[in-house]
């Protein structure tokens, strides 16, 4: 099987920490030059100098900049696009705060399409002549198994989540042709920040202690414990790789099974 991933630039967004980081870490060991992206310069550069390299001339970089700012995406992308093409983009952001969709504002749910589906698009338009360029390109959009299956009192994570699935399988069908494929990873429970914020939400919104609301969500889980970030970040690695070139326009999850649709 060929993973090689030898002479490919791929920018990692939300690659400071969790699932971010460790697909950094995956594209670079299959020989990957990385450039990360999230907001924190300092933690950048410490992830980004421990990075492995593994083949010749990869070099691994960072850019510091906020996703919800288009103005600062622009200059800053456009400027590393321009200088080295970008042949996989791995979209990927915090997620949106919890709550339910009713009790939502409008900018709420403004906020989350523009960190989430919004920057999509910018990182994308600039990314992809280069990828055309190349004739081959590789898009994998962090996404949540809420596509599929909305999650209780998550509502403006659910709704801008599944524009994203819209968006990508509509770019799947652009882009095909151009060598380029788009899929998303929908991660279930992973152990990074973002689980434990979930799990102090529920901790608060139920009055249960953190072991109770641990036992509830891992009942929902068949292989029985959450997953590590790596985990994700080889379902994210392989579909950059060569020899996912036939897979475009999926929703794959990987949750441990916890998803009950087929
Ligand atoms: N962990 C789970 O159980 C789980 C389950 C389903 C879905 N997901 C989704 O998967 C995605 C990644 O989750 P994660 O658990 O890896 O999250 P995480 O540990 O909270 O990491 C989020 C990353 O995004 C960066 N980031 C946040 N806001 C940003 C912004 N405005 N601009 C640029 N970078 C930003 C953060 O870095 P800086 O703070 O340095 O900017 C960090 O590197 C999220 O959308 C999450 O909702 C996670």
């Amino acid at each position: 099987m060929d993973l090689n991933l030898a002479g490919r630039h791929a920018l990692v967004c939300g690659a400071s920490e969790g699932i971010g980081r460790a697909a950094a870490h995956e594209l670079a060991l299959l020989g990957a030059s990385v450039t990360l992206l999230a907001r924190r310069a300092e933690v950048l550069a410490d992830v980004a100098a421990a990075l492995p390299c593994t083949a010749h001339a990869q070099q691994h970089d960072s850019i510091a900049v906020d996703v919800a700012d288009a103005a600062a995406l622009q200059a800053k992308v456009g400027g590393l696009a321009a200088e080295r093409p970008v042949h996989i983009l791995v979209n990927n952001t915090g997620g949106p705060p919890g709550g339910r969709a009713i009790e939502a504002g409008p900018d709420d749910y403004l906020a989350a399409f523009q960190r989430h589906l919004l920057a999509n698009q910018v990182l994308t338009q600039l990314t992809v002549p280069g990828m055309r360029e190349a004739r081959w390109g590789r898009i994998v959009n962090v996404v949540s198994t809420s596509v599929k299956e909305p999650i209780a009192n998550l509502g403006v994570s659910n709704t801008v989540r599944g524009a994203v699935a819209s968006w990508a399988k509509t770019l799947s069908r652009e882009l095909g042709a151009d060598g380029i494929t788009v899929n998303n990873v929908l991660p279930g429970y992973t152990r990074t920040q973002r689980l434990e914020q979930i799990l102090r939400d529920r901790v608060q919104a139920t009055g249960k202690s953190e072991d109770a609301v641990t036992a509830t969500m891992l009942a929902t889980v068949p292989v029985g414990r959450f997953a590590e970030a790596g985990e994700i970040a080889a379902a994210i690695a392989f579909l950059a790789s060569p020899a996912a070139a036939y897979i475009s326009g999926v929703s794959l999850a990987v949750d441990g099974g916890r998803m009950q649709s087929i």
